[in-house]
């Protein structure tokens, strides 16, 4: 069989990590996470104390980073020039920052870049904002996943909860939304469903559900 290359593109929270890596197991295939690129770069963009609004003390932090996602027994870590920054990426700060430098056109150049490599070879299930419109115009399979975001909120809240963190679901619901909003709003590959996206609302779906329906669709395609 082939190995094709799977696009999952949606709002925050909408269960694309969990789906996207279950479908990526269950295929023997390389899961990418692209937001944790830019959440990487954010990271990086804070301890440097910049303007994370300001596209040129943004972009000058590229020449000098790397960035590296890495398949290890726990799942996939995230690495910044050298150091584990897995849990440190998933922070308030960072996550109500990363939208302001995922704008920025140079930023975007440099990912899409980078993430285009990383599919060269086939065999991959991609999770972003603009992998079926920007980074893979030609995957195989694109999904374009949703859910209301109130059932968003409620799932994000659980997962703080279960990792120990403080959570408000209503505070929650409304980062949700402001994320999206920028992701929408923006200029450069903005946050929006490729016309050839299958939609898949995962409202009422459980994650097996969910994995399931995506499993059918590559059905078709292998
Ligand atoms: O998927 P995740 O919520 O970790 O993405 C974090 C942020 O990174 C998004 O809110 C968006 O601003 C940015 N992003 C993007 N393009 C992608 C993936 C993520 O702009 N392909």
């Amino acid at each position: 069989t082939k190995e094709i290359r799977i696009a999952i593109d949606g709002p925050a929270a909408a269960g694309k990590s969990t789906i996207a890596k279950l479908v990526a197991e269950k295929l023997g295939y390389t899961y990418i996470d692209t937001g944790a690129m830019y959440r990487a770069l954010t990271y990086k963009a804070i301890g440097a104390g910049i303007d994370l609004d300001k596209a040129a003390d943004v972009e000058a932090l590229l020449p000098g980073t790397e960035i590296e996602l890495k398949a290890g027994d726990k799942g996939q870590t995230v690495w910044l020039d050298g150091q584990d920054v897995t849990d440190e990426i998933r922070t308030d700060a960072v996550t109500n920052g990363v939208s302001a430098v995922s704008a920025h056109a140079g930023v975007r150049a440099y990912m899409v870049d980078a993430q285009r490599r990383m599919a060269e070879e086939g065999g991959v299930v991609m999770d972003g904002r603009d992998i079926g419109t920007a980074v893979l115009p030609d995957a195989e399979l694109k999904v374009f996943m949703t859910a209301s975001v109130e059932e968003r909120a409620r799932r994000r809240h659980a997962e703080n909860l279960r990792r120990g963190f403080e959570s408000s679901i209503d505070q929650l619901a409304q980062e949700i939304a402001l994320r999206d909003k920028k992701d929408s709003e923006r200029e450069i590959s903005p946050l929006t469903k490729a016309e050839d996206a299958a939609l898949l609302d995962t409202t009422s779906l459980s994650i097996s559900e969910a994995a399931e329906a995506i499993m059918d669709l590559v059905r078709e395609k292998v």
